[in-house]
C-alpha cells in the first residue's frame, strides 16, 4: 500500500465533500422557461432570442451579435459570411475541439494545422506566419481554455498579410483583452453555448461581428438564407442554424450570472497559480499582462518531466488519475492534436473529395504539432471550470494534492494500478 490514493493511500479529500456543479440554474430561469411556454413564441427571431443578442454583445462591447445553433456552425457561416470558400487556405491551431477544424473543411476550404505556443496551448503566431500562402485567406484563433495568443501581434499579423481574422470564442465568454470583449478582435467571431461551457443553454451558438454588411451576411446564412429583416432581393444558399426562445431564455438567466463566475474562476486561478509555481515540477500556465479579465473553460498547468522523477512511460495521464482519486475530480489530458485527433477524420466523408490535390491537402497526418502532441502525451493537464468555482478551500486541496502526487511520483507506474478515468461526461462533447 502506498501514500497515494491511488496506491491504497487515504485521498487528499473525502468524497463527501462536493465540488461546485455545472450547468446552474435559479428560479428565476425556470420561471421563464415556464413563461415561453405558455406563450405561442418558441422559436424564429423572438424576443427573449434578440434581448439576449443585445445584452450579451453589449457585454463584450461588441456593435453586432446574433445566435446561432451551436459553436460549430457559427464557425461556418463566419468563414462563409467573409467569402472563404473552396481551395481557400485557414490556418487552424493544432490543439482546439475538432469543430475548429471541421467548419473549414464544411465550407471545402483547406485547415492549415499550425502548432501552439509551449505555455498557452493558443495558436503560434511564428509559425503560423511561416504557414502563410497565396492561398492563405484566414486565420482561426482559439482562445483555449484559459489562455490567449498575443492577440494585438495577430491583428497586426493578419492586416499586414490582408487576411480575415476569425476568433472561436467557444470556451472564453466573459474574457478580455486590453478592456476590450473577446469576440470583438478580429473580423467576425464564433461562441458555443453547449452545457460544459462557461454559459450555456445545453445546446446554442452566437456570431459578433463590427460590420453591418457582414451582420446582414450572417444573420441570412443562419436563416435559411433569408435576407435581413426578410429581404428576398439578397437571398442565399444556407441552412437552418436558429436556436430557440427556451435556450434564449434559459441564456438570459445565465448571462445575468455570468461576470460573477468569471470573476470568481479568474480570481481562485490566479490564487491556484500562485501555490503550484511554488512546486518543483509544476509548470502554471502563462497570463499575458493584456488579459484584463481571464475567463477558464479548463483549468490547466504543466508537468516539467525534466524536474519530475518518474519511472519510465508515466506520463500526464497517470498523473490525472493519481489527482483524480485524491480529490475525486476529473483531471485529464488536454485535447488531442488535430494531427492525430480521434474525432477529425477529413478522409471519412466522400463529400470532401473535391478533387485529388484537395483530398491529399486536407490530410491531418501531413502536419506536424509536436508542441501540441507534447501537451496531450505527456506534459498537459486539463480540469473543467466547475472546479475552481468555489472557495479558496477547494483551491488549497487541489496544491496540496499535486504536491502529494509529486512527491510520491514513485508509486507512478506505467504499467501499474490503472485508474478508472472517469470522463466529465460534457467535456468530451
Ligand atoms: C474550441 C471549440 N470550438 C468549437 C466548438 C464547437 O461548439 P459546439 O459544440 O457548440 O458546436 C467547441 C465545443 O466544444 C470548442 O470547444
Amino acid at each position: 500500500m502506498g501514500k497515494l490514493a491511488l496506491t491504497g493511500g487515504k485521498a487528499v479529500r473525502s468524497e463527501k465533500a462536493k465540488w461546485p456543479q455545472w450547468p446552474v440554474h435559479d428560479a428565476g430561469d425556470v420561471a421563464l422557461l415556464s413563461a415561453i411556454t405558455n406563450s405561442n413564441r418558441w422559436s424564429y427571431d423572438g424576443m427573449y432570442e434578440w434581448q439576449f443578442a443585445k445584452e450579451f454583445s453589449a457585454y463584450h462591447k461588441s456593435k453586432f451579435g446574433m445566435c446561432s445553433a451551436n459553436g460549430t456552425v457559427g464557425i461556418q457561416i463566419a468563414l462563409e459570411a467573409l467569402g472563404v470558400g473552396a481551395f481557400d487556405e485557414v490556418i487552424v491551431p493544432g490543439m482546439t475541439w475538432q469543430a475548429t477544424a471541421a467548419a473549414v473543411l464544411d465550407v471545402n476550404a483547406i485547415p492549415v494545422l499550425v502548432d501552439v505556443e509551449p505555455d498557452t496551448w493558443c495558436l503560434d503566431l511564428e509559425k503560423a506566419e511561416a504557414a502563410i500562402t497565396k492561398k492563405t485567406k484566414a486565420i482561426i484563433v482559439v482562445h483555449l481554455y484559459g489562455c490567449m495568443a498575443d492577440m494585438t501581434k495577430l491583428q497586426k499579423l493578419c492586416k499586414d498579410k490582408g487576411l480575415f481574422l476569425i476568433e472561436d470564442c467557444a470556451h472564453q465568454h466573459g474574457a478580455f483583452w486590453k478592456g476590450k470583449g473577446v469576440g470583438t478582435l478580429g473580423d467576425a467571431s464564433s461562441f458555443s453555448f453547449q452545457e460544459s461551457k462557461v454559459l450555456s443553454s445545453g445546446e446554442g451558438g452566437f456570431n459578433m461581428c463590427q460590420d453591418r454588411k457582414l451582420f446582414e451576411r450572417l444573420y441570412s446564412l443562419r436563416n435559411c438564407g433569408r435576407g435581413y429583416k426578410e429581404d428576398m432581393t439578397n437571398a442565399v444558399q444556407s441552412g437552418n442554424y436558429r436556436l430557440t426562445e427556451w435556450q434564449a431564455g434559459i441564456l438570459l438567466g445565465g448571462l445575468a450570472r455570468l461576470d460573477d463566475q468569471v470573476k470568481k474562476r479568474d480570481e481562485n486561478a490566479q490564487y491556484l497559480n500562485s501555490l503550484l509555481e511554488q512546486i518543483p515540477g509544476i509548470l502554471p500556465m502563462r497570463r499575458r499582462k493584456d488579459i484584463t479579465q481571464a475567463s477558464y473553460f479548463n483549468f490547466t498547468f504543466r508537468l516539467d518531466w525534466n524536474i519530475l522523477q518518474a519511472a519510465k512511460g508515466v506520463t500526464n495521464n497517470h498523473f490525472s488519475a493519481a489527482l483524480q482519486k485524491e480529490l475525486n475530480a476529473d483531471f485529464q489530458a488536454p485535447y488531442e492534436p488535430l494531427n492525430a485527433c480521434s474525432l477529425y477524420k477529413p478522409h471519412t466523408k466522400p463529400r470532401h473529395h473535391l478533387n485529388a490535390e484537395y483530398w491529399k491537402k486536407i490530410d491531418p497526418t501531413r502536419f506536424k504539432l509536436p508542441v501540441a502532441e507534447d501537451a496531450h502525451n505527456k506534459s498537459g493537464v486539463a480540469v473543467h471550470h466547475k472546479f475552481i468555482m468555489g472557495s479558496k478551500k477547494d483551491m488549497d486541496d487541489v496544491a496540496t494534492a499535486v504536491k502529494k502526487v509529486v512527491k510520491h511520483i514513485d508509486e507512478l507506474k506505467a504499467e501499474g494500478p490503472k485508474a478508472e478515468r472517469k470522463r466529465y461526461r460534457a467535456l468530451a462533447i
